[in-house]
């Protein structure tokens, strides 16, 4: 099957590029708010968020945590509007996300990114599905927002529980997609029994994924091939359009050539271009034609 792939250099707060009800899926991770490694992204997006760390140095208020909390989710909240208007009706959007944990002028806790998100989804109109936890191999437990256990963790009652999975949040835009009877790509899509039992049940642990990326993947916290693939086999069916608005490495590019979906991604971050392009060339591209589009950054 012939498929068309889209990488579009560019801000996903505005799609232009893509036309209502156009696209059959979204699967993304996007950066996660009040995680460290992506502060400076958010701020770099948002001068208000920028603006609201130094607040921060300079009045040390919870409050002020709060604001640049809800300003890094009112952030990812026009992507996730983008998205709904992009859709077709039945479309489904999946995005992996972590909560965070971290100390702020000294007080540990926990950002529930997850939550926001579904709140804002539903804002936007979209419809909540029971979503799938990831669990990933266990790191340390805290003590006091520590890296570890230290000798007192074995007493009651300040340690931490330990964030070992993420969320993959899964919705729906308006009603149930419509095929015409027997539709020839949707049976050549079918997934085989065990497939179907290990995929919709709730709890994933997919291990060993990540041992072939590079250190810029781990960088920018690129999602495995299988995660992308199950989700994409999962909600959608051959020559369908999924999009990536958080395109990172290409991951989801390569795994919609190799499972014959087409696809369309945008990254704002045009340095991940030969990353990307690298990505989506460990296959022979007899059967895809790839369009790269730099549209100045806004
Ligand atoms: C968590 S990474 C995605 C990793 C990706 N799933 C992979 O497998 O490589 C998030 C990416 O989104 C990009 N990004 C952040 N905000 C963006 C925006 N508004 N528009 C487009 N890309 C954005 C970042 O530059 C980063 O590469």
């Amino acid at each position: 099957m012939q498929t068309e792939h889209r990488i579009i250099i560019g801000n996903s707060q505005r799609m232009p590029e893509l036309a209502d009800s156009s696209v059959h899926l979204m699967v993304t991770s996007p950066p996660y708010p009040m995680i460290q490694m992506w502060d400076d992204q958010f701020s770099k997006m948002d001068t208000k968020i920028a603006e609201l760390w130094k607040t921060l140095e300079a009045d040390g208020r919870e409050e002020t945590v709060n604001q640049i909390y809800d300003a890094m989710h009112e952030n990812l909240a026009q992507v996730w509007q983008e998205t709904f208007r992009v859709l077709v009706d039945g479309g489904i959007a999946c995005i992996n996300i972590g909560d965070a944990t971290r100390s702020v002028n000294g007080k540990f806790r926990l950002f529930p990114n997850h939550a926001r998100i579904i709140e804002r989804c539903e804002r936007i109109g979209f419809t909540t599905l029971p979503y799938i936890l990831w669990k990933k191999p266990t790191t340390k437990p805290k003590y006091k927002g520590k890296g570890a256990f230290l000798g007192s963790g074995f007493l009651p009652p300040n340690a931490y529980v330990t964030l070992d999975c993420e969320f993959i949040l899964i919705f729906r835009k308006g009603n149930l997609r419509r095929f015409p009877r027997h539709d020839a790509c949707r049976y050549e899509s079918a997934f085989s029994k065990k497939q179907r039992d290990t995929w919709f049940s709730q709890i994933w642990t997919v291990t060993g994924a990540r041992q072939t990326e590079s250190q810029l993947e781990r960088r920018i916290a690129a999602f495995p091939d299988e995660i992308v693939e199950r989700l994409v086999r999962m909600f959608s069916v051959k020559g369908d359009i999924v999009l990536d608005p958080f395109l990172g490495s290409g991951t989801t590019t390569k795994v919609a050539m190799l499972n014959q979906r087409c696809s369309v991604g945008y990254e704002v971050d045009e340095n991940l271009l030969p990353l990307i392009r690298s990505k989506i060339a460990t296959k022979p591209h007899d059967e895809e034609t790839v369009k790269i589009v730099k549209r100045s950054l806004s």
